[in-house]
């Protein structure tokens, strides 16, 4: 987590920092700081978000043509002025922010005390850059040679970006497990932990490797070395991105901006993956990796958050489609449970940023064991993008407010067009049902519009909820991943307690919840269980919950008992996620919003969580 951004050019740099750290304020926002160059380092940091840094730099002089800036989500310490970033080193001549987790960091700064070294922070980054202070001094090195041997020593994750008043002309980057994006310009180098803050000034970009040390100056231009102390040639890559994709455009939260976005952020991940006739769906990512998939043992799915529940949903679409045995695993669990791997497994790794620690380092350890590894990211030339054999883009577009929405739409498209595939090409998927899945996938992106439409609808719905303290979420069959999706939204930006479940499993414990002040919401569109999830919906109201139910266009027998129903278009019953989130996307988001809550920055969280 944390954003971080940097500039060496010409230009005063103060701007560009602030507007940079406003676009990275979705990885954190506890607090906020910069540091400038003009002569002496100026440093101004402060808890609160980047328009309080504004506030408190307001009359301060923030000149400079070389600087760094740090938005925090905190990980060692409170969040707190003295905690916040940038670091000044003991002697106060390097000034450093860091993104990540230094592992080691109480030996290392048990060693430094004892060396004298004194610490005005809680944070493990201050001890790193002691210790970067501490070799440069001791071994009489280069800034940038003191960094590099500094990291030999250090276990764990680093972004850092770093200068000293001793070489002003001189911006020092390093990373390993946290992303850092650097941009080249004539006669200046942005660097950021994604791309947003960079593709106005450029869309030359470099990715920095994991192990690799960046030294920027005004006269030699970039330079990179790895921890060896190798030389490596960059790589410039050519940025896609859109400016108007990182503005609201209008709206009054990115959230509601990129609920709306869904109709075309869904036709954007089927783009070019259908063909015109509709008889054949083909992903070129995976073309390569289709005849391992379907020999695999077992697909086993790992992601976290709102990319697992996307994946639940994939476990039964290619089970259904694919007859492909399938488990889905928290990213988390499963690189520390020594999990059984074989060769001929494939491994699916689902992120929205492509860059959630616990997912990358499970996908290190299915690929040390021999599986295949492909993935599904949303941003592109991400970690997860780079360290999977083979993969398939979302293309569902930035995704800025913290809780998921279209990137979870997209991320179910894509895993429904490589099942469809799969399933056409294994013969499991008769050409009957292909052609009419492929046609009600089509008509989707329209199906959201008419959901969409009844906004307002929904909105009333929310005055009635806003002050419950606790809801239930029941579905069953494709619709359970639904209820799980549905309650994390609503707990995630709203802060009301919130569970999903199967209903089914309501019988087996949380039917003792249920009375007149627990608000139950049931997904229950015309399905496979149907009749079964009705009878759930009966028990609900013979203990006197209250039910909303999402229901078929058209039902008559949910809308006799439910309390309240919102209605949502017909399609094929393994499609119907993509539809039925978006009701519970809208909930939530107007419970939040009277509640008062912030629902694109909710308390505690940031957009990619890049530590454990
Ligand atoms: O970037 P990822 O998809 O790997 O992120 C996974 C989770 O952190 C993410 O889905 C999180 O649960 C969201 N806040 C949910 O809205």
């Amino acid at each position: 987590m944390c954003g971080i951004v940097g500039y060496i050019g010409e230009k005063q740099v103060y701007p560009f920092l602030i507007k940079g750290l406003k676009r990275l304020e979705y990885r954190g926002y506890d607090s906020a700081g910069v540091a400038l160059l003009n002569g002496d380092i100026k440093l101004y940091k402060c808890k609160g978000k980047v328009a309080d840094l504004e506030k408190i730099t307001k009359d301060q002089d923030t000149k400079g043509s070389i600087g760094i800036g740090h938005t925090r989500w905190a990980t060692h310490g409170l969040p707190n002025d003295v905690n916040a970033h940038p670091h000044f080193s003991d002697s106060k001549s390097i000034v450093m922010i860091h993104n990540g987790i230094i592992e080691n960091y109480t030996a290392l700064r048990k060693t430094l005390e004892s060396r004298g070294y004194t610490f005005r922070s809680e944070t493990d980054s201050e001890v790193l850059l002691n210790l970067i202070e501490d070799v440069q001094k001791k071994e009489k090195l280069p800034l940038n040679e003191a960094v590099r041997i500094a990291l030999s020593e250090v276990v764990g994750a680093y972004a850092i970006v770093l200068f000293s008043k001793e070489n002003p002309d001189q911006l020092i980057a390093a990373k390993k497990g946290s992303p850092l994006v650097i941009g080249i310009s004539k006669d200046e180098y942005f660097l950021a932990s994604d791309a947003t803050p960079i593709v106005e000034y450029t869309r030359e970009v470099v990715y920095l490797e994991d192990l690799e040390i960046a030294t920027i100056s005004r006269k030699e231009g970039l330079k990179i070395v790895t921890i060896k102390n190798q030389e490596i040639t960059p790589y410039i890559h050519a940025l896609e991105l859109q400016i108007e994709a990182l503005e609201k455009g209008g709206y009054e939260h990115f959230m509601l901006k990129e609920i709306y976005e869904q109709p075309r952020s869904i036709k954007d991940s089927m783009r070019g993956r259908i063909s015109e006739d509709g008889s054949r769906v083909a992903l070129g990512g995976i073309k390569d990796y289709e005849d391992k998939i379907l020999a695999a043992r077992r697909i086993i799915i790992i992601a976290c958050g709102t990319s697992w529940h996307a994946g639940l949903v994939a476990e039964y679409l290619f089970e259904d489609f694919a007859r492909i045995p399938v488990e889905v695993e928290y990213a988390s669990e499963f690189r520390y449970r020594n999990p059984v791997i074989y060769e001929d497994d494939v491994i699916i790794a689902i992120s929205q940023s492509g860059e959630t620690a616990d997912t990358l380092a499970a996908i290190e350890l299915a690929k040390s064991q021999g599986a295949t590894v492909i993935g599904v990211c949303n941003v592109v030339g991400s970690s997860i993008a780079r360290a999977t054999h083979a993969g398939s883009y979302t293309h569902a577009g930035p995704e800025i407010g913290v809780a998921s929405t279209k990137a979870f739409t997209a991320q179910v498209t894509v895993l429904t067009l490589m099942a469809l595939s799969l399933g056409r090409k294994k013969g499991t998927l008769p050409d009957q049902r292909f052609n009419r899945l492929v046609d009600d996938l089509k008509k989707i992106p329209s199906k959201i519009e008419k959901v969409l439409k009844q906004n307002d609808k929904i909105e009333r719905l929310s005055k009635l909820f806003f002050d419950a303290t606790n809801f239930l979420y029941l579905g069953r069959g494709y619709s359970f991943p639904v209820a799980l999706e549905g309650a994390l939204k609503l707990k995630e930006i709203s802060y009301i307690h919130a569970e999903g479940y199967p209903a089914a499993e309501m019988k087996h414990g949380p039917i003792a919840l249920i009375d007149e002040q627990m608000p139950v919401v049931v997904i229950a569109p015309r399905a496979t269980h149907y009749e079964k999830v009705v009878s759930n919906i009966q028990e609900i109201k013979a203990r006197k919950g209250v039910v909303i139910s999402i229901v078929t266009q058209g039902d008559k027998v949910v809308s006799e008992i439910a309390d309240h129903c919102i209605e949502v278009p017909d399609t094929d019953e393994a499609l119907m996620p993509l539809i039925s989130s978006v009701p519970l996307q809208l909930l939530s988001y107007h419970i939040a919003l009277l509640r008062e809550c912030n629902v694109d920055q909710p308390r505690n969280l940031a957009k990619s969580v890049t530590v454990e």
